[in-house]
């Protein structure tokens, strides 16, 4: 059973294919247009998607060594993202799916970065939580099998990623900052400067307080001394991870306590911070917990992750038909 996959809810072009459950490629392309903008311009982005979009699926195709008359299923991410980047690839997905006269699969981005941890060993045991956390999205999902799981916390304002993202933007740093601050963290002092943890109720993220209380001490240091920024920078980012990694790890502590799961893991782009993958680690060790962290090529978004949520959609048999259109914000 041969599935092709389909990625383009940002900026990243991706394609994969699954043979019986197993990846057989993935190929994924990351637009760079973005960065002079310091952040994705959606148009730009669709636009991206619509050139790179056959040579991708081709390259994926020629990399599993399969031809398309050897397809039995196409999948495509539906949602959530931009709307005019899910179109593009939501279109070639249907147009793909009517030539070769096979079915089409719908897939939830995020329910496939949690599916992402079954494309390789180890895989979790259900149930488990997963955290999952990217430039849209702050979650923990109680995940009950493939094709069950519900979201008991997320964020009531910003994701984490965005955090990173504006906090880098603050700090002059391009676009995405996140894997700079990670990079500029690891030579800082995490206790260096402190920021405020938020109090939010139940299992729920906050992160737009903190990127301000960023801001107003970036403005007071700065009056002091210009270039405090640069003369600080590996000590600021190290504190700014240390506080959004503490939030984090404060949650998915209630969380494990509250329902009892000791397995846990993490998905999304956010889930490739070394400083994030390195204390979960610490913490379930302590808190007696089964950690998963997928390999980095799986956090960030990749076509593979919709390709395994693919598979087991097939199984199910749970298939879409041509009327499907995407959506920018979509529910599970
Ligand atoms: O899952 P993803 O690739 O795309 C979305 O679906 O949003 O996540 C992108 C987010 C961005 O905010 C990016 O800055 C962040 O993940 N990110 C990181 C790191 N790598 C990617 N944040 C912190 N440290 C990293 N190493
Ligand atoms: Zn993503």
């Amino acid at each position: 059973m041969n599935i092709l996959a389909i990625e383009s809810s940002c900026d990243e072009t991706s394609a994969s294919v699954i043979s019986n459950g197993k990846i057989r490629s993935n190929v994924v392309t990351t637009q760079l247009i973005h960065e002079q903008y310091g952040g994705v311009v959606p148009e730009l982005a669709s636009r991206a998607h619509q050139q790179m979009i056959l040579p991708v699926v081709e390259k994926a195709l020629k990399d599993a060594k399969i031809a398309k008359n050897a397809l039995q299923a196409i999948a495509f991410t539906r949602g959530p993202g931009l709307m005019g980047a899910l179109l593009v690839g939501t279109s070639f997905a249907k147009a793909m799916a009517l030539g070769l006269a096979i079915p089409l699969i719908e897939v939830n981005h995020m329910q496939a970065h949690v599916l992402a941890h079954f494309i390789e060993e180890p895989r979790p045991s259900f149930p488990f939580l997963c955290l999952t956390v990217s430039g849209g999205h702050t979650q923990i999902v109680r995940v009950n099998s493939p094709l069950e799981m519900e979201i008991i916390g997320q964020t009531l304002d910003d994701a984490v990623g965005e955090a990173f993202d504006k906090s880098a933007k603050l700090l002059g740093l391009p676009y995405p900052g996140g894997p700079l601050i990670d990079k500029y963290a690891k030579e800082g002092n995490p206790m260096a400067y402190d920021f405020p943890i938020p109090d939010v109720p139940d299992l729920n993220f906050s992160f737009s307080g903190i990127k301000t209380s960023i801001m107003y001490f970036l403005q007071k240091q700065i009056r002091q001394n210009p270039d405090f920024v640069k003369e600080n920078l590996t000590d600021i980012c190290a504190s700014i991870q240390h506080t959004l990694i503490k939030i984090l790890l404060k949650k998915l502590t209630k969380a494990t306590r509250q329902t009892g799961i000791r397995e846990v893991a993490i998905a999304g782009g956010v889930s490739a911070n070394s400083g994030l993958r390195k204390t979960l680690g610490e913490v379930g060790q302590k808190e007696g917990w089964q950690v998963y962290i997928p390999r980095f090529e799986y956090c960030t978004d990749n076509a593979a992750m919709i390709a395994m949520a693919a598979h087991f959609k097939y199984l199910a048999e749970d298939f879409t038909d041509q009327t499907v259109s995407p959506l920018a914000r979509m529910e599970w």
